[in-house]
């Protein structure tokens, strides 16, 4: 049962009705829905009732390891999806079995994905059934669970990777500390900011504003930007630690 205290968290959380347009707002149960942020650089998923219940499904302590799996797998879909949106495209022309041409266009240029080390893993199923048999590689980052400063054990990356549009893949952005340390390690390689798509699970405003601030031309992806963060730094309401929820539990 939620506490007095969760009800006044709850009070200040952004909510909507949410449900199919054919429900009139009355019958539409209301739902804490992503906090809006005014960054240009992060696209936030649309609040549908698919993804608010897919969401709720992660969030909730009580879910086991395999539900967990399956759900979290459906939203990091839908990200990888949108991600695919922000990269570059151009004119393609093709003519329909009936002789016709259709004006359509195709991705432009070479990708690649690469997982911030361990929960940044999970999330290479779904860019793998979008983009097959694309180059994926690693870094190694640890939050220290003290301190929640980064540390940086190793990267594996595509050795052309300068010459790649990178999907950066992590599910929590909390502090922003893992995220922005590898995106300075590709940035070492010669990869620009404005070529690297940051896909996200939940974020929260925090960890939000150190990325708009520092790289402004980076693109984030994110399903859902949360409250805040608690005095250990994990993000609030938030869903735990994802790693240990998607692979240990
Ligand atoms: C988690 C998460 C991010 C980081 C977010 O990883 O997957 O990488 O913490 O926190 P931050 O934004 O404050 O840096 P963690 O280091 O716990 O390792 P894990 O992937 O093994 O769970
Ligand atoms: N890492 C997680 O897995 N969850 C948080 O809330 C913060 C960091």
């Amino acid at each position: 049962m939620a506490s007095q205290d969760d009800a006044n968290e709850l009070d200040r959380a952004p909510s909507q009705g949410v449900g199919p347009v054919y429900m009139s707002s009355t019958d539409k149960p209301t739902a804490t829905v992503s906090t809006q942020v005014s960054h240009q650089n992060i696209t936030i998923l649309p609040q549908t009732p698919q993804l608010i219940a897919l969401l709720t499904m992660i969030r909730d302590k009580n879910t086991n390891r395999a539900d967990f799996i399956f759900h979290s797998n459906r939203i990091i879909r839908l990200l990888v999806e949108e991600g695919l949106n922000h990269l570059p495209v151009r004119e393609h022309i093709v003519t329909t079995p009936v002789g016709k041409t259709y004006n359509g266009v195709r991705f432009e240029g070479k990708i690649c994905g690469v997982s911030i080390m361990r929960a940044g893993e999970a999330m290479e199923q779904a860019l793998r059934e979008c983009c097959r048999s694309v180059r994926i590689g690693k870094i190694l980052i640890q939050r220290d669970e003290e301190t929640s400063q980064p540390r940086l054990f190793y990267d594996k990356l595509p050795e052309d990777i300068a010459d790649r549009w990178v999907l950066l893949l992590d599910p929590m952005l909390a502090t922003g500390g893992s995220a922005l340390m590898a995106v300075d390690v590709l940035r070492s390689k010669g990869v620009p900011e404005e070529r690297i798509c940051f896909l996200n699970l939940i974020a929260s405003p925090e960890g939000a504003a150190n990325f708009a601030k520092k790289f402004p031309k980076l693109r984030v992806v994110t399903a859902f930007v949360d409250k805040g963060l608690d005095e250990k730094n994990y993000i609030v309401p938030g869903l735990g630690d994802f790693g240990d929820r998607f692979y240990t539990l």
